[in-house]
């Protein structure tokens, strides 16, 4: 036993060795002491010498086979699993329209004055007992379904929790990021669970049908949107999970405005919270997320890479005006790229200050705060100049994070600003008044919602 084990490490050792430099197939040995593989490996001297001590040894192996982790199987059931699931859906939405076109076949017999059966009346308007063709299956078709729905909610279950351990164990081994993969399956679910919601909604007509879908729930909620879908209609903070490896954390929902599902991320209502703040504030996020806040770099990083989001910005100054600003497209990197920011696809009435002109655009802009300068002017730091923390350019057309002025202020312009607001051009001089906002809102939905 002992020998099998050194044998092992050898084989190990050697192993490490070939694919330290390079040479090896490109691969993944499996590890685990006691491979049967082991047992075949012969270590003998080469040739005559007199003490065995210091003999050179010759080592024969017989073919290296390389074993990939069962993962990878897995991942590929799971794919096959999802393909059947798609088959169930398109089986069920048939059957389903099979059993409406009963229900209508059903009220034509009724029509038709056909005399009902003795146990047709005790059944009431609910019976489904009239046959089409003389069959006698609908219950089953009913049932079947049931059966296929409950076991596709805990198959679509068992696909998700698959993914993530898989996910997890294989970055262990440091094999290779399952993110694209993870992001496929979960559209993929998305996709199904859409498909699932609509079919239940259709089906409804069908007596003694009860769905059972809430294993469903059980996925975690991304973000608002998934919550939205779920019926919760309520504006207030709730738990969300963009990323399972990240865990959960809260967020304010506007469940309200223009369709709801939207996950807050900024909030301007008051002044009560200074947004005169340092890299790691910005970071992990600041302030009350019911009053004012900044969600946190972090955070807005994970719920955009989670789906491809819109941006929605509400607007509304110190005399009452109110505008908007939507970007079809919306996405801030990780820490690493500074967060910089994607942003693209204007609509709204506010005008498109983020991408003001070819000198004053934030799209594609890193981060900056007073203490961490990644901006464009070049001999200064705008984040400080302005006391925010911002995706500034040398230095901006667009500032949701600066000072917050109850009434129009003169002087540096370091209030909240958005410079394609009615009559901002006038304010350029500093001793014109500029001006202030009272409410201002940043918010992000899933592209793909549909309210
Ligand atoms: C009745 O339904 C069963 C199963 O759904 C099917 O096998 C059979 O062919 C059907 N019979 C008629 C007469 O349609
Ligand atoms: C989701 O469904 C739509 C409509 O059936 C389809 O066009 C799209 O390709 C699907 N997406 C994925 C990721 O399967
Ligand atoms: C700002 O608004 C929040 C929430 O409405 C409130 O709790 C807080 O007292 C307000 N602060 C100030 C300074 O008005
Ligand atoms: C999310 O988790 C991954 C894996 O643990 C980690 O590498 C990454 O830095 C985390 N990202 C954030 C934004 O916390
Ligand atoms: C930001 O805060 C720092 C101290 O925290 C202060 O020195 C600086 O003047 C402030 N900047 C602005 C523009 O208000
Ligand atoms: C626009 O700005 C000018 C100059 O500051 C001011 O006189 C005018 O009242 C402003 N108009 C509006 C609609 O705010």
């Amino acid at each position: 036993m002992k020998l099998v084990y050194v044998c092992c490490s050898l084989l190990i050792a050697i192993w490490q060795e070939v694919e330290a430099s390079g040479s090896g197939p490109s691969g993944v040995v499996d590890r685990a002491p006691g491979a049967s593989s082991c047992s075949q490996v012969r270590l003998r001297p080469a040739g005559k010498c007199e003490d065995e001590e210091e003999c050179p040894y010759q080592i024969t192996m017989p073919p290296l086979t390389i074993q990939l982790p069962k993962q990878f199987r897995l991942l590929e059931k799971t794919v096959k699993e999802l393909q059947s699931l798609k088959e169930t859906v398109n089986r069920l939405k048939s059957s389903c329209l099979e059993c409406s076109l009963k229900q209508v076949d059903l009220n034509l017999q009724k029509d038709s004055g056909d005399p009902p059966t003795e146990g047709e009346q005790s059944r009431g308007q609910t019976s489904m007992r009239v046959i089409h063709n003389g069959n006698d299956s609908d219950n089953d078709i009913v049932q079947n379904m049931q059966v296929k729905m409950n076991r596709m909610s805990s198959s679509l279950k068992n696909a998700r929790a698959q993914i993530n351990s898989l996910q997890g164990r294989l970055e262990e081994l440091n094999l290779l990021n399952l993110q694209n993969v993870e992001n496929i399956v979960d559209r993929k679910v998305e996709n199904i669970t859409g498909m699932v919601n609509k079919i239940s909604s259709t089906c409804t007509s069908c007596p003694g049908q009860q769905l059972q879908l809430q294993h469903l729930t059980n996925i975690p909620p991304r973000d608002c949107s998934d919550i939205s879908m779920l019926g919760q209609r309520i504006n207030k903070v709730y738990q969300v999970t963009p990323d399972p490896r990240n865990g959960s954390f809260a967020v304010y929902c506007d469940m309200e405005s223009f369709g709801g599902g939207w996950t807050v991320i900024q909030h301007r209502i008051n002044g009560s919270v200074s947004f005169n703040r340092t890299w790691a504030d910005y970071k992990k996020g600041f302030g009350n997320l019911n009053s004012e806040f900044w969600l946190g770099n972090d955070k807005i990083h994970l719920l955009t890479k989670a789906k491809d989001m819109i941006l929605r910005i509400e607007l509304e100054d110190s005399e009452g005006t109110r505008g908007y600003a939507k970007y079809d497209q919306f996405y801030v990197s990780n820490e690493f790229l500074h967060y910089r920011l994607s942003v693209s696809g204007y609509s709204g009435t506010a005008g498109n200050a983020l991408q003001f002109s070819k000198h004053f655009n934030h799209d594609q802009k890193f981060f900056t705060t007073p203490d961490k300068d990644n901006d464009r002017y070049p001999s200064g730091n705008c984040g400080a100049y302005y006391g925010s923390g911002w995706w500034f350019d040398a230095c901006m057309s667009a500032n949701l994070n600066g000072k917050y002025y109850k009434t129009k202020y003169k002087g540096k312009r370091d209030g909240i600003f958005w410079g394609t607001w009615p009559n901002a051009t006038s304010e350029y001089y500093p001793t014109s008044f500029r001006q202030a906002y009272k409410n201002v809102k940043m918010m992000i939905r899933p592209k793909n919602y549909a309210p």
